[in-house]
């Protein structure tokens, strides 16, 4: 796919001395005492700033950390412990800028993170003039946050727009490459595993793939919206009852094609969500037909 790719511009000298605007996605999970529990999306991170580091550019690093609620920055929303270990992995400091939004300072060969974007107002529903606030802060905006591209959010889209150069880092190039490649001239037969809690947010992707691969294999809360659309019964689990006809038309559109979505066969249950609640393996149930 033809993308500018930010490792090209650091290859002709383009980011030397230039502010580099890094979104990047560090939502990572905490444990019950507030430590990380899995630190993969910060190291799968960290080659794209080291390249801009390397580039001779300064640096800004942002991410969303959860859910937090636009204009109220809690000390649970803070990125502080991501950029201790993000620092860790890097073998510098990186000091985290809160209220970043209208000036930063850092100075070329420097790194910092820019505190939760989603604390910013106008974030979550892709604001202009935060868009346009964001890009005024950097020469050159690089989207490496994979795991929230599908969002059109201020700093994974709108920010895109407005910024003068904007560009996929190395782990968002690797991602868009081995997918054109897998589907450009796959080798067959190809199956897809798409998971995740919604299948409102991954529609077009599940329609999309639903042309194309052998088997289309569905995980995480799609696939209780999956095995609803199968007549299955999926008690409390999470699902989007209201897209069982778009799950139902992915299964026909397989159908048609001589592929698949495959169905869960067995499930894990437990009476409460927990993690120590104790856990059954059952075949799933189907609801009774009424006439
Ligand atoms: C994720 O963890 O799935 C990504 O970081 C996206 O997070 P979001 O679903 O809160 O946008």
């Amino acid at each position: 796919m033809n993308i500018t790719r930010f490792a090209n511009l650091c290859a002709q000298g383009k980011a030397q001395g230039q502010r580099v605007f890094i979104r990047a996605d560090l939502n990572v999970p905490f444990d019950d005492h507030g430590h990380i529990s899995e630190d993969t999306r910060i190291r799968a991170s960290v080659p794209c700033i080291q390249m801009a580091l390397a580039a001779g550019a300064a640096v800004m690093v942002t991410s969303h950390l959860g859910r937090p609620t636009e204009g109220e920055f809690k000390p649970e929303d803070s990125l502080a412990p991501v950029a201790k270990r993000l620092g860790e992995l890097l073998g510098r400091e990186v000091p985290v800028l809160t209220n970043w939004v209208d000036d930063v300072t850092v100075a070329a060969g420097q790194v910092v993170m820019l505190e939760n974007c989603r604390v910013n107002k106008g974030e979550k529903k892709n604001s202009e003039d935060l868009a346009r606030q964001m890009a005024a802060l950097c020469d050159i905006y690089v989207n490496d946050a994979f795991g929230t591209a599908h969002r059109a959010e201020g700093t994974t889209y709108g920010i895109a727009q407005f910024a003068p150069i904007a560009c996929a880092g190395p782990l968002l190039s690797a991602e868009i490459d081995a997918i054109s490649k897998a589907l450009a001239n796959p080798k067959r037969p190809l199956a897809a595993i798409v998971a995740g809690s919604k299948v409102s947010t991954k529609l077009t992707i599940l329609q999309a793939l639903a042309k194309n691969v052998d088997q289309l294999i569905v995980g995480g809360g799609i696939a209780n919206t999956f095995m609803l659309a199968a007549g299955l019964k999926i008690g409390k689990s999470l699902a989007e009852p209201d897209l069982v006809g778009e799950a139902k038309a992915v299964i026909e559109a397989m159908k048609a094609r001589g592929a698949e979505v495959p169905i869960p066969t067995d499930v894990v249950c437990a009476k409460t969500f927990g993690a120590d609640a104790p856990a059954t393996v059952k075949k799933p149930t189907r609801w009774r037909m009424t006439t």
